[in-house]
């Protein structure tokens, strides 16, 4: 299964995703990254695991559709099947998403709806919910909407700071995506028998 990892800053779920030996060899072929910052993190992660990178400027560009027709044009001969969302800080606009329907999935740090878009995390903490988790879903037109296809609670102890709070939810981030992938490509290999 070919995909394309799409991040914006630290990468730390690109890597839980590239390091992955369970999901290479079953099929992940992680063909691109593409990333809208060219000094984020991220971008040194995808060097050591040898993965071509594609640093593609929104202020480049006229407008934001033009913007991701350029990375359609990119994508389209690496014959990309899944683009994953992994810390993408852009919204996709129907451009891309009419190129890939159904097909691009999304990672975000709380149980959507609540606290959908930014600093979900310490909203979630400031608002002293005793339970917040993390949601992986197809993405439609919307932010941080579309069909979910996994959520986890993370409860919150008693003496969590943010930052506790916060590691427990990255944890839980890496394992969600490496287990809802690890079902994409068992669903495709059966498919293809
Ligand atoms: C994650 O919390 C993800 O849910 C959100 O952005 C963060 C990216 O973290 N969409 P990282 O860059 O993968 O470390």
């Amino acid at each position: 299964m070919r995909v394309a990892d799409f991040a914006s800053g630290s990468g730390s779920n690109f890597e839980a995703i590239a390091k992955s030996d369970e999901l290479k060899n079953l099929g992940l072929e992680i063909e691109i990254l593409v990333c809208d910052q060219p000094k984020a993190h991220v971008l040194k992660r995808a060097k050591k695991y040898h993965i071509p990178v594609f640093v593609n400027q929104l202020a480049d560009y006229p407008d934001r559709s033009t913007y991701e027709q350029a990375i359609i044009d990119k994508l389209k001969p690496l014959k990309i099947e899944y683009i994953l969302l992994a810390g993408y800080m852009k919204v996709v606009t129907p451009t891309l998403l009419a190129a890939y329907p159904n097909h691009i999935i999304n990672i975000h740090p709380s149980l959507l709806p609540k606290f959908s878009g930014l600093e979900a995390i310490e909203r979630a903490y400031q608002s002293g919910d005793e339970v917040t988790g993390v949601t992986i879903h197809y993405i439609d037109e919307g932010v941080d909407t579309g069909p979910v296809i996994k959520q986890c609670k993370v409860v919150r102890l008693g003496n969590d700071t943010e930052a506790s709070l916060e590691a427990r939810i990255h944890q839980t981030e890496h394992q969600m995506y490496r287990q809802v992938i690890l079902d994409l490509l068992n669903k495709n290999n059966e498919v293809a028998k």
